[in-house]
């Protein structure tokens, strides 16, 4: 089983020719609702890129949404991929979180999250999943939800003898000692550059990995949208060039990426079989509009 622990949010999404400027007022295209979360994608991502054969693996999330419409349709969008939902907590009296995305023609995005029940995804709901959990063989984390959240359920998958992939997005820095519990850590390149504590102009991914694997990550895997992947993994160094895609929208791109690397490492692949899968789902998303709107099934991709 996978176990994906993170966000979950409506995004809000508008089209727009470029992005506005400060004190400017554009008319954009139509208006959606598109169900996204960096966890939430993840485990979508995670659920449609292990497919629906004989033996292919359960995915379940860990998460908190509100009391409120958009909580009931988010946990309907998972349950409807075949994601468990049994440790989704329901918050009474708070708001589902939300991403307020603008996507310009070029496919590029700016987004604006109000957290709402995913800042208050605490220790304790992690510990009330152990038994969930348990079950896991695979553990994936993002930044959406509150920091000391997330390092304690690192430490407990660690504990567990799990295997642990983080995906340090939204940039952050971490506290002292977790890149040591993760086995795979999942920056792009403005997220390495933060956790390796430097600039991202000009940083060499190379050198980015290497710091990254000095501060503990056992493999780092670097996604660095259309030139590629950086992978610094046990036995050495590989650069893994993009598809050659027209981008309609990235949103998303990262996380689908991430459940296609994972899905495959948990169907028996390599890291380079799994890193490939992952691209492939990833160019396929940016060809599509939304966030679990552009997701692919293994199906619709070999
Ligand atoms: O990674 C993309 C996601 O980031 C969006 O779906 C949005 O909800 C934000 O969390
Ligand atoms: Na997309």
């Amino acid at each position: 089983m996978i176990v994906v622990i993170g966000s979950i949010n409506m995004d809000l999404v508008l089209r727009v020719p470029r992005m506005p400027l400060p004190g400017e007022t554009l008319t954009g295209g139509a208006f959606r609702t598109i169900p996204g979360g960096k966890g939430a994608n993840q485990a979508v991502a995670c659920a449609r890129m292990s497919g629906k054969v004989a033996g292919a693996q359960q995915v379940a999330m860990v998460g908190c949404v509100g009391d409120d419409a958009f909580g009931a349709t988010l946990r309907a969008a998972l349950v409807g991929d075949g994601i468990i939902d049994s440790h989704i907590t329901t918050l009474p009296g708070v708001a589902s979180g939300i991403a307020s995305i603008l996507v310009d023609d070029n496919g590029q995005n700016s987004i604006v999250i109000a957290g709402g029940a995913n800042d208050l995804l605490s220790p304790a709901h992690i510990d009330a999943a152990q038994g969930l959990i348990e079950q896991a063989d695979i553990v994936v984390l993002q930044l959406e939800t509150p920091m000391d959240t997330v390092v304690h359920a690192i430490k407990l998958a660690r504990s567990l003898g799990k295997t642990v992939v983080l995906n340090p997005a939204p940039a952050a820095s971490l506290p002292d000692g977790v890149l040591e519990l993760v086995d795979y850590l999942i920056p792009n390149e403005i997220e390495a550059a933060m956790l390796a504590g430097v600039s991202p102009d000009g940083a060499d991914a190379k050198a980015l990995a290497a710091a990254l694997q000095k501060l503990g990550s056992d493999n780092v895997i670097i996604t660095l949208g259309s030139k590629g992947v950086h992978a610094a993994l046990y036995g050495g160094d590989y650069t893994f060039p993009a598809e050659v895609v027209q981008a309609v929208d990235t949103t998303a791109a990262g996380d689908t990426f991430i459940g296609g690397f994972v899905a495959g490492l948990a169907s028996g692949m390599d890291e380079a079989e799994s890193i490939q899968q992952g691209q492939r789902a990833a160019a396929w998303s940016v060809t599509k509009p939304g966030a679990q709107t552009s997701i692919p099934h293994l199906h619709e991709l070999f």
